[in-house]
């Protein structure tokens, strides 16, 4: 079985990953910190714990599975913290990016599937992006994941590189089996606390601005299912297997949601209203950010299953009264 090194392999995403490759036939090795991530979720592949900005570790750990390709998860993403602390950005997600990139080129792993974001895009108010769309980041997370998109293709001229760039829109749900789903510690992220103000783990939601040029003030999302976004990232292994070369994907739907519609759906799914309060704008919050997926469609043979909002909904408030991991 080929090893894939699955870096945040005990993250939200990247233990959804590790079970779509192992689905899939691979075998999935978790490099993680656990900074933010969760030894309980690592279930389908070995794990290796170590720190991206730790050089000699990734070595040890390339030299040990000689993993045939990377999926690249790892990082900080909250949009706000990056706008108070942004040196944590730059260090932990470019420069822990370049040790890695630099480490499997070392190693002869010349295969990267990378997590990027929307928020790379920043705010071009009321158009559909697509992968040609600018990108102009308003916030420290989006340019530090757009420094690493620029990494690799650095690295793809220098030392032939081949990269899948997924550039996520607002990813969301659970495994509808039940064995990994989003908890973040603290949680800054939509769905997670709308679900915890309705079951009364948190006083009430605050909505972020009300004053957005939106329909109803607040901001707009596109959210997408996490098993979608990681099918899709099994797909852009088997793209760079086949020697298509570098490529970069939107994952979205297409469909945009306010902050109120997202509440809306999730007191129609659970059956409870979603006590909140309004507040003023976060720092570095784009208005819409919206995405259609056609390249990844066309290209990839993606095709979305579960990425409609009462299902993304009704999956994390099933994984929401499960339970969650333990440190
Ligand atoms: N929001 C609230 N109240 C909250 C939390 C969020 O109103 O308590 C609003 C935000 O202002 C935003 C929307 O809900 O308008 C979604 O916010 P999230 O924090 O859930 O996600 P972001 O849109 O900030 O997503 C960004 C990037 C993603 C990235 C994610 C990682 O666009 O690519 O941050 O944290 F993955």
């Amino acid at each position: 079985m080929d090893n894939v090194l699955v870096t945040g392999g005990a993250g939200y995403i990247g233990s959804h990953a590790c079970k779509a490759l192992r689905a899939a036939g691979f075998n999935p090795v978790t490099f993680d910190s656990l900074v933010t991530g969760w030894e309980d979720a690592v279930k389908f592949g070995p794990f290796e714990r170590g720190d991206l900005l730790d050089r000699a570790r990734l070595d040890e750990v390339f030299a040990a599975y000689r993993p045939v390709a990377v999926m690249h998860f790892a990082a900080l993403s909250q949009v706000g913290e990056s706008m108070q602390i942004p040196g944590k950005y730059w260090l932990n997600n470019a420069g822990g990016s370049l040790n890695l990139i630099e480490a499997a080129a070392a190693a002869g792993c010349k295969r990267f599937v990378f997590s990027s974001t929307c928020a790379t895009y920043g705010d071009q108010d009321n158009v559909v992006l697509n992968e040609q769309s600018a990108q102009l980041p308003i916030n420290a997370y989006g340019a530090s994941k757009r420094a690493i998109e620029d990494m690799l293709s650095d690295f793809g001229a220098s030392d032939g590189i081949e990269s899948v760039i997924f550039r996520y829109f607002n990813v969301a749900g659970a495994d509808p089996e039940g064995d990994v789903g989003e908890y973040h510690q603290p949680e800054t992220h939509l769905i997670p606390l709308i679900l915890d103000a309705i079951d009364g783990k948190r006083a009430a939601l605050t909505i972020f601005g009300t004053d957005y040029d939106t329909p109803d003030g607040t901001c707009i999302r596109d959210y997408v299912h996490v098993c979608d976004l990681v099918d899709a990232h099994v797909l852009g292994l088997k793209w760079l297997a086949e020697g298509k070369g570098s490529r970069v994907f939107n994952l979205g739907t297409g469909a945009g949601f306010s902050v109120r519609e997202v509440m809306d759906r999730a007191a129609e799914v659970t059956g409870k209203p979603v006590p909140c309060t309004e507040g003023p704008r976060r720092a570095g919050d784009c208005t819409k950010l919206v995405s259609g997926s056609k390249r990844a469609e066309e290209e990839l043979g993606w095709r979305p299953q579960r990425s409609n909002l009462e299902e993304m909904v009704a999956d994390a408030w099933m994984w929401h009264q499960s339970g969650h991991y333990e440190k």
